[in-house]
């Protein structure tokens, strides 16, 4: 029997560490979400915590596409969505293109760190939305060119993640198996010790 959304959101949280802020242990990326619409000032709400994100000389290179279920906007991101994320992502009443200026506009030089600041931008858009109880499900797997055609993004803009935006839904309501599956199951993630060194390779002592 498929669990039900209570459920398998329960079964999500990672376990609590004392100290560490709920929503990050709270937030997972639910593939079916619910027919509720985001009210526009909740949707602002996400968006005004991605704007404090911190970014290499305060240049805020980041621009976010959204659009609601039925807009032009939604369809277009939509539309460039490959198959299988075409398959769940439908479901989502909101849905965000990440860009991201590559270039300085104090002095037009390259901006290296512009994906960097796009993505700790969206950190926070996701983190925000897991406090308002709602849902975020980012996607790479989208076609760049198709999307940057459809809305005429300049050359000099990077493209990152679409990301779907909810209210999580049940998850029987997925049509595949493996979606399904992966719907309903544990998240895993390594040990603090593989990856916070203090030599290369060697784990830090974290006490
Ligand atoms: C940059 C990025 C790209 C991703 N691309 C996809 C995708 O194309 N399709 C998909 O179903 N999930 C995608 N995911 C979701 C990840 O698989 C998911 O975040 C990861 O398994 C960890 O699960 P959690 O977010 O529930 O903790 C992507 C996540 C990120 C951050």
């Amino acid at each position: 029997m498929t669990l039900s959304a209570s459920e398998v959101n329960n079964l999500k949280q990672a376990p609590a560490v004392e100290g560490v802020l709920p929503v990050v242990h709270q937030r997972w990326s639910p593939r079916s979400f619910s027919d509720r619409d985001v009210a526009p000032a909740d949707l602002a709400k996400v968006f005004e915590a991605a704007r404090w994100a911190a970014s290499s000389y305060n240049e805020q290179p980041w621009r976010f596409l959204v659009g609601a279920r039925n807009s032009l906007t939604y369809k277009k991101i939509f539309d460039a969505l490959i198959g299988f994320n075409q398959g769940w992502a439908g479901s989502a009443p909101v849905l965000i293109l990440g860009a991201a200026s590559t270039k300085f506009a104090h002095n037009g030089t390259d901006n290296r760190h512009a994906l960097y600041d796009l993505g700790a931008a969206s950190s926070y858009l996701t983190l925000q939305a897991a406090a308002l109880g709602l849902s975020t499900h980012q996607m790479a797997g989208y076609d760049q060119d198709a999307a940057r055609q459809a809305f005429a993004i300049p050359e000099d803009y990077a493209l990152g993640a679409v990301i779907a935006l909810g209210y999580q839904g049940e998850p029987a309501a997925l049509s595949n198996e493996q979606m399904l599956a992966q719907e309903t199951a544990p998240r895993q993630r390594k040990p603090l010790k593989d990856f916070v060194f203090s030599a290369w390779g060697s784990p830090a002592d974290l006490g």
